[in-house]
């Protein structure tokens, strides 16, 4: 066996909300409020159950079986969609919505699985079991009656080494350790009923083990943007660089599908590739102009679409 992960070296910098510089991102997202509003809503009630409670004594009195089955779910949350849609910044921003909403600190415990659980066999497992371990102490330290001192939300961020279903034939025997380890975690969470939340990120949904995704209290979709989020994108970057809207116009066309093809620019290729090369292709001697920003834009090729089966 090997020895157990310290916090330090199981998740990266850990956050606490509120958060001001957290607040300023999760406005910037786009075309993603009703995620937004169910996450958070969601994410509440982990914390705050007696709310559901009160609301429901004045709109539905009785109704003990009905609030039961709300509150008796997991707390697991999935986001599911391409990349560069905004799942990760959703899932690093939401814990200070929820922290202004409740008036309680959230912390974040981000775990990143792509970067980590690829060496030596076991390693996936004890990582997701001490990632639950530690979450569950942290929680259990802030649960109260009706209304938690705090809330905690564990982040399992790529987690896409964990999505190949269990009944896949090909499926490593330790890939069907790291998946169990992720069940018996959430399971503990809903049963201890802490305050506490785990929010997953997938790209691939469909191949996500059946019993994870039982599990869901919701699954939320992250969808590429459309034109008319494109262009609200690219409005908000480059109308105070003086482009006009028929400039943006020309760009919100050469960022969506061309030549036959099925997609058109993630957010993030806007924002992180477009955006980026248009300034640096002026700096440091000229101004940005729309005509070279339309050069750069039309041959640059979107991140090609998830392939996502099962
Ligand atoms: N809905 C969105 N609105 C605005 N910008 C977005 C949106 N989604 C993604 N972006 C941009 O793309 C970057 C990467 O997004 P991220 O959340 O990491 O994507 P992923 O869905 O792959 O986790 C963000 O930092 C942001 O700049
Ligand atoms: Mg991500």
């Amino acid at each position: 066996m090997h020895s157990k992960p310290t916090l330090d070296e199981l998740f990266d910098q850990r956050r606490i909300y509120p958060d001001i510089d957290a607040r300023t991102r999760l406005d910037r997202l786009i075309g993603v409020d009703d995620q937004k509003a169910r996450l958070s809503k969601i994410l509440g009630l982990l914390v705050h159950p007696a709310g559901l409670e009160l609301w429901a004594k004045r709109h539905h009195p009785g109704a003990a079986t009905l609030l039961d089955s709300v509150l008796r779910r997991p707390p697991l949350v999935i986001l599911s969609g391409d990349v560069g849609s905004g799942k990760t910044e959703l899932a690093e921003t939401i814990g200070d919505a929820v922290a202004r909403q409740e008036k309680i600190d959230i912390t974040l415990f981000p775990l990143s699985l792509a970067t980590r659980g690829k060496g030596q066999v076991g390693e996936m497992t004890q990582l997701l079991t001490t990632a639950f371990d530690y979450a569950l102490a942290e929680a259990t330290k802030l649960q109260g009656r009706g209304k938690s001192t705090g809330g905690v939300i564990l982040l399992v961020d790529e987690a896409d080494a964990l999505t190949q279903s269990r009944e896949s034939a090909q499926m490593h025997h330790e890939d069907r350790a790291g998946v169990n380890a992720f069940i018996r975690g959430i399971d503990r969470l809903a049963q201890t009923k802490v305050p506490a939340a785990v929010i997953m990120c997938t790209n691939r949904l469909n191949a996500l083990d059946p019993a994870v995704r039982r599990r869901a209290a919701d699954i939320l979709t992250f969808n590429r943007p459309d034109s008319a989020q494109r262009r609200y994108v690219l409005e908000h970057q480059l109308r105070p660089l003086g482009l006009s809207s028929v400039q943006i116009e020309g760009l919100v066309e050469a960022t969506g599908a061309k030549d036959g093809q099925e997609v058109g620019f993630t957010y993030s290729d806007i924002t992180q590739r477009l955006i980026p090369s248009i300034v640096l292709d002026a700096y440091p001697d000229r101004s940005i102009e729309s005509k070279r920003a339309l050069e750069i834009a039309r041959p640059m090729q979107p991140t090609p679409a998830f392939q996502d089966h099962g």
